[in-house]
């Protein structure tokens, strides 16, 4: 789909980039020629993805620890970014803190660490992002992973649905502030997409799990790499005019929960004869 060396000369800092969706999105832009630099929390963990990805990429993928949250980390990190890179032109907000829970059972620290992770560390590293962007002149871009309940909401992970709304407040806000000096924000929601972190906090229970992919109307979870293929084409010079948009990637699954008459799903093919017959006419 994408030209070999597509991301060839870009910097791209991912944010949670050492597991799950983050891994796979910067795997695929090693891949397409990308600069990668993976941060989290766990140096260890980092390490061992920067060095697999670069093995299979042949590209470099550097590996370096900050917590989103403070702010001072995250600015090490772009010194050390542009040291070794000489600038960075794209940051993919994708670091996030989620588990399920009855919102009542909740203590104000347990709301605290999720709005911290996924609200401030997103504006923590895109200010200092676009601080830097604006005044060297760069024309970065963004990168925002929220969820389809950014737009809905939810219950059950409520301090995560009210930080990924406020990250898509942000992603529209700052593309209307910032389009005049080149930056663009856009943001991805995806629907499921298997992944441990995910898995082992939201999804406990296999019985959990039946429940959600009865709901897809697509009748599976999302690949990684269809995933990291939509990215891409987010990051790269392509979608050059897009800008504070979001795009849904979950095979139906809101829309599908949103429409008043999609429960009739559930009615049997073979009972649809006797109900024409009863609003026939009518
Ligand atoms: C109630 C809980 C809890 C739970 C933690 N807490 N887990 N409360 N139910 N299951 C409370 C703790 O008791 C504590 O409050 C407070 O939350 C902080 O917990 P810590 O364990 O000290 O925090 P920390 O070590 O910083 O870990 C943060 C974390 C953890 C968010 C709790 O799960 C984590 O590190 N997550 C990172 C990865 C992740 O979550 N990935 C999934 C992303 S999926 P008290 O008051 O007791 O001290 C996603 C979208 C999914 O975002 C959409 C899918 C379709
Ligand atoms: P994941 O593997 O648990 O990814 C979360 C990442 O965030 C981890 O690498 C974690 O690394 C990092 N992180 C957490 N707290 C951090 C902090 N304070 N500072 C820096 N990094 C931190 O889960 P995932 O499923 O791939 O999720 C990735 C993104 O996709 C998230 O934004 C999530 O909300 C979104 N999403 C996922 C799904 C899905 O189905 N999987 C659906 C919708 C949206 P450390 O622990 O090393 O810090």
């Amino acid at each position: 789909m994408f030209k070999d060396n597509l991301l060839k000369g870009k910097t791209i800092i991912v944010t949670g980039g050492g597991t799950g969706l983050g891994k796979s999105m910067s795997e695929r832009f090693s891949e397409l020629g990308a600069n990668v630099v993976i941060t989290s929390r766990k140096l260890e963990i980092l390490e061992k993805t920067a060095e697999e990805i670069s093995a299979k990429t042949g590209n470099p993928v550097l590996a370096l620890q900050t917590d989103v949250r403070k702010p001072f980390e995250n600015e090490k990190v772009i010194e050390t970014a542009i040291e070794k890179f000489g600038k960075i032109d794209i940051l993919l907000n994708n670091a996030a803190g989620n588990f399920i829970s009855p919102t009542e059972r909740l203590s104000y620290k347990a709301f605290d660490v999720i709005v911290d992770i996924v609200l401030k560390g997103t504006y923590n590293f895109t200010l200092a992002m676009g601080k830097y962007w604006i005044e060297n002149k760069i024309p970065g871009t963004v990168l925002n992973i929220v969820t389809t309940y950014a737009s809905t909401g939810t219950g059950y992970v409520v301090p995560s649905a009210i930080s990924k709304a406020g990250v898509l407040n942000l992603t529209r806000s700052l593309a209307a502030e910032w389009g005049k000096y080149g930056i663009r924000l856009n943001a991805i929601a995806p629907g499921p997409f298997p992944t441990e972190g995910a898995w082992q906090r939201l999804f406990p229970d296999k019985s959990l799990e039946k429940t959600l992919i009865n709901k897809i109307p697509l009748k599976r979870y999302g690949e990684h790499i269809e995933l990291a293929n939509l990215a891409t084409y987010l990051v790269s010079d392509f979608s050059g005019y897009v800008t504070g948009d979001v795009v849904t990637i979950d095979g139906g699954e809101w829309l599908a929960g949103a429409g008043q008459f999609n429960w009739l799903d559930s009615v049997k093919s073979g009972d649809w004869d006797s109900i024409e017959k009863k609003v026939r006419g009518k």
